[in-house]
């Protein structure tokens, strides 16, 4: 069955006599190759067949002359017109016998290590050597017959496994067998999913928990369930719109509702500076306005203060806000000190204009431009933070939902969906002093951005996306690296060193030595649609034995103390304090 995307127009597997004369773009790796002086033959594979590709110096030099360089297991994309086999070199065994590509380009999209084993049917490799090489191990064709040839296939991967960083503390998992080994339990199968790429796999899909442990909060448990996916040849339009289409289909069958497609769409910076965070909730207006050069020319110091000091000055317009009560104007300003504002500005707008405290800072001129720049009229409530971009954009994303919401704004019968695309790559962590991944360190830099991936870090933007309904993120994803020394460099960048990047990832930089096609994915929260898609507030709703905001399960009581026995086994031991803690309790 036909899986086009982007990349390629079929599969391996797709064509036969009745496509003679169509042009195609395949990818897959080489299978084979020979060389008959001249003319190159190249068995191309992926997980649903094999395609013979011809590549001729007197049809196409230029290909020819890369398919000279071509080896065992290189990811190629060969396009090219469809033409019969001669007499004699039809190979009715295979569903694609009678056909082959006369290839005019060939792109190398990753090249591999000699594989330490055939990736035959056949291959006698022994049982170690096919363990540690699993990625390889998995591409040959008799491991993967058991399953659904069409669409996604739906593989389980380990809960005891090694860290994967999601950006939160693992829960680890001593081993009784290993004394003072751990295993991390998966933040997400992220590796895994990588890692079936590379086998071959094409397209996963998993309902798998995750298990993270960090600060809890309504939309947050210490394990959860992703719809995590994983494809194969694509890029950020392939995956964004083949999960649009799952999420339609969901809220039609569950629901009955209509969810437009595409879904509308927005950069991580118009999210930042419109709505203060890069999860907007698209379900009302009162959008933030960056005022800073129009604040500076007035004659408030608290503004020009800040500005002078490198900050902005932003602010929003609450439609009808005059309404507020002097009390409830007062109260923003704890509320937003709490996200780090020292203050709240605010402006009344009445028939003669601009009124309050700050107003008389503005002269006419600047009021209009002021006004103008809300598009405010009377009734209308200006309210203003100044201070650097992020507690600006942090706090007046918090007062716009928290007006919007008081205002009546906000209709809560709506779904409103919007993909958040071109992330930055990179944070940088005051405290820590070093580079952060924004997604996480597989997430592919965009093409046009690697030259400056270690001279300007900051201004390099990812192949990421992000799902947001109503204000919450849904699911993130991205294209992966698929080259080793790309991943090497990010590392490096975030402070990975090559040492420790093998101890931690060895087996993901192993694999992507050996001819990882371009992929990439994304997960979404299943209790997180559960808990939006049902208009509940807390995910503890959607669960059936969650646990409390301490990340306690109040029916079990778990986690509980063990028997020193059970400890002594695992060859750990309790600080005192803790164990004197313990036997004070018992
Ligand atoms: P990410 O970390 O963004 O991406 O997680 C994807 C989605 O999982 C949900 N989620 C949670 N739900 C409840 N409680 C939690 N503690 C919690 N943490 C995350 C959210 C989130 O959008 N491996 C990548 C995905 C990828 O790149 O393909 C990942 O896990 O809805
Ligand atoms: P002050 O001059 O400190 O009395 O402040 C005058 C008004 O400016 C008050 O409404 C304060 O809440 C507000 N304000 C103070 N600091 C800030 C700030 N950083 N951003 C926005 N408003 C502020």
């Amino acid at each position: 069955m036909s899986k086009p995307t982007t990349m390629r127009t079929h599969t391996c597997g797709d064509l036969g006599i009745s496509d003679v004369g169509a042009t195609v773009t395949l990818c897959g790796w080489v299978a084979n190759f020979r060389d008959h002086g001249g003319l190159i033959f190249v068995d191309l594979r992926d997980r649903y067949g094999l395609t013979q590709c011809v590549f001729d110096p007197a049809i196409a030099p230029e290909a020819h002359t890369v398919a000279e360089r071509v080896r065992s297991e290189w990811v190629l994309q060969v396009s090219g017109r469809i033409r019969p086999r001669p007499e004699g070199m039809i190979n009715p065994k295979m569903t694609t016998g009678a056909i082959e590509i006369e290839a005019t380009t060939l792109a190398v999209l990753n090249q591999s290590l000699t594989p330490p084993f055939e990736i035959s049917a056949e291959s006698d490799a022994g049982e170690d050597l096919r363990l540690k090489y699993r990625y390889l191990d998995l591409r040959r064709p008799p491991m993967r017959d058991f399953y659904d040839r069409e669409g996604f296939i739906d593989v389980e991967t380990p809960f005891l496994t090694k860290s994967t960083p999601e950006g939160a503390r693992d829960f680890l998992v001593p081993s009784r067998v290993n004394p003072g080994m751990f295993f991390a339990l998966p933040q997400s199968p992220q590796l895994f999913k990588q890692i079936l790429m590379i086998s071959g796999f094409d397209r996963y899909y998993q309902i798998v928990r995750c298990m993270r442990d960090e600060d809890l909060r309504a939309d947050r448990q210490p394990e959860f369930t992703q719809l995590d996916v994983e494809m194969a040849c694509v890029t950020a339009e392939d995956v964004i719109a083949t999960t649009e289409r799952m999420i339609a289909h969901v809220a039609k069958a569950a629901l009955d509702l209509d969810v437009p497609l595409p879904m509308p769409r927005m950069t991580y910076d118009e999210a930042m500076l419109r709505y203060g965070k890069d999860a907007p909730d698209t379900r009302f207006e009162m959008l933030i306005r960056d005022v800073t050069a129009l604040a500076d020319e007035t004659d408030f110091r608290v503004f020009k203060q800040v500005i002078q000091a490198g900050g902005v000055v932003r602010g929003l317009c609450a439609k009808g806000g005059a309404r507020l009560t002097r009390k409830e104007i007062d109260d923003l300003t704890p509320f937003a000190a709490t996200f780090g504002a020292k203050g709240v500005a605010w402006m009344k707008i009445d028939a003669t204009g601009p009124t309050g405290p700050i107003a008389k800072f503005f002269n006419d001129d600047q009021r209009r431009r002021l006004l103008a720049e809300f598009d405010a009229g009377e009734n209308d409530l200006l309210l203003f933070v100044a201070d650097t971009i992020p507690v600006t954009c942090r706090s007046l994303a918090e007062i716009r939902l928290n007006v919007g919401r008081k205002l009546g704004l906000v209709d809560e019968a709506k779904f409103a969906f919007t993909w958040v695309v071109d992330f930055p790559m990179f944070d940088y962590d005051e405290q820590e002093k070093r580079y952060v991944s924004m997604h996480h360190p597989f997430t592919s830099p965009r093409d046009e951005d690697l030259d400056r991936l270690e001279s300007d870090p900051l201004k390099v933007r990812a192949k990421a996306y992000d799902v947001v309904l109503n204000g919450t993120e849904l699911g993130g994803g991205s294209i992966r690296i698929h080259r080793t020394d790309v991943q090497q460099r990010v590392f490096n960048l975030l402070g990975i060193q090559e040492a420790d990047a093998r101890v931690k990832f060895g087996f993901l930089l192993d694999a992507l030595a050996y001819g990882a096609p371009p992929h990439g994915g994304i997960a979404l929260g299943m209790d997180r649609c559960v808990m939006l898609l049902l208009g509940l507030k807390n995910i503890r709703d959607t669960i059936a034995f969650p646990k409390t905001q301490k990340a306690v399960c109040l029916m079990t009581n778990a986690p509980g103390p063990v028997d020193d026995r059970q400890l002594q086994e695992l060859s750990i031991r309790l600080a005192p304090e803790v164990k004197a803690a313990q036997n004070a309790q018992k």
